[in-house]
C-alpha cells in the first residue's frame, strides 16, 4: 500500500496504485504524488486580480455545492442521486481549497433546499451543464491572468475537473461527451 497526496487539494489517499483522479477534488492523476515527495508550499502573496478571481471562485463553488446537494435530495433516481452527491462533495472540496489560498478559515456550506429549481432529472442535468460550462469559461480566464504559480496550477486543474463534469452531465443527458 502507498500513501499519495493531491497537489491540488492536499488531501491524502491510501491505495496500491494512484487513482485516475483525486477522490476528493477530482484533479487528474498527474497532480497526485507519493506523500513522501510532498513539499508543503506557502500560500502565495496574491495579486489583486487573483484575489478577486479566488473570491468569485469561492462564491461559484459554494453555490454549486448547494446546487448539487439540492439536486441529489430532489432526484428520485439512485444513479442521478449518486452523481449529484459526488459532485457536491467535489465542489465543496474546491471551496475548501479556495479558502486556503485566500487565507480564510474554511466556510461551512449550509444546505439550501431552494438552490435547485428543476422538476425532472433532465432539467437538473441541463442546469448542471450550464453551471459547469460557465465554471470552465471562468477558470480558463482566471488561469490566464494568474501570476502566482500555485494559483495558476489550481485554476488550470479546475478547468480540467469542471470539463470532466461537463462530460458527466452530457453523458447523463445522452449527449456526446467530448468537450469543445
Ligand atoms: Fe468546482
Ligand atoms: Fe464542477
Amino acid at each position: 500500500m502507498n500513501v499519495y497526496k493531491c497537489r491540488i487539494c492536499g488531501d491524502p489517499y491510501v491505495g496500491n496504485t494512484k487513482p485516475s483522479n483525486c477522490p476528493f477534488c477530482g484533479a487528474p492523476a498527474k497532480y497526485i504524488i507519493l506523500a513522501e515527495n510532498w513539499v508543503e508550499s506557502a500560500v502565495p502573496e496574491l495579486t489583486e486580480v487573483s484575489r478577486k478571481n479566488l473570491e468569485a471562485s469561492l462564491k461559484l463553488e459554494i453555490e454549486n455545492t448547494q446546487y448539487y446537494r439540492c439536486a441529489a435530495d430532489s432526484s428520485k433516481d439512485p444513479m442521478a442521486q449518486a452523481m449529484f452527491k459526488a459532485l457536491s462533495r467535489v465542489e465543496a472540496e474546491h471551496s475548501a481549497k479556495v479558502c486556503k489560498l485566500l487565507n480564510h478559515t474554511k466556510v461551512e456550506i449550509e444546505d439550501d433546499p431552494r438552490a435547485c429549481l428543476g422538476v425532472t432529472d433532465e432539467e437538473r442535468l441541463k442546469e448542471a451543464l450550464r453551471r459547469e460550462q460557465s465554471a470552465v469559461k471562468f477558470y480558463t480566464s482566471a488561469a490566464a491572468s494568474a501570476k502566482e504559480a500555485p494559483v495558476k496550477e489550481f485554476f488550470d486543474a479546475l478547468v480540467e475537473v469542471e470539463s470532466d463534469h461537463i462530460s458527466l452531465s452530457n453523458l447523463g443527458l445522452g449527449l456526446p461527451v467530448e468537450v469543445a
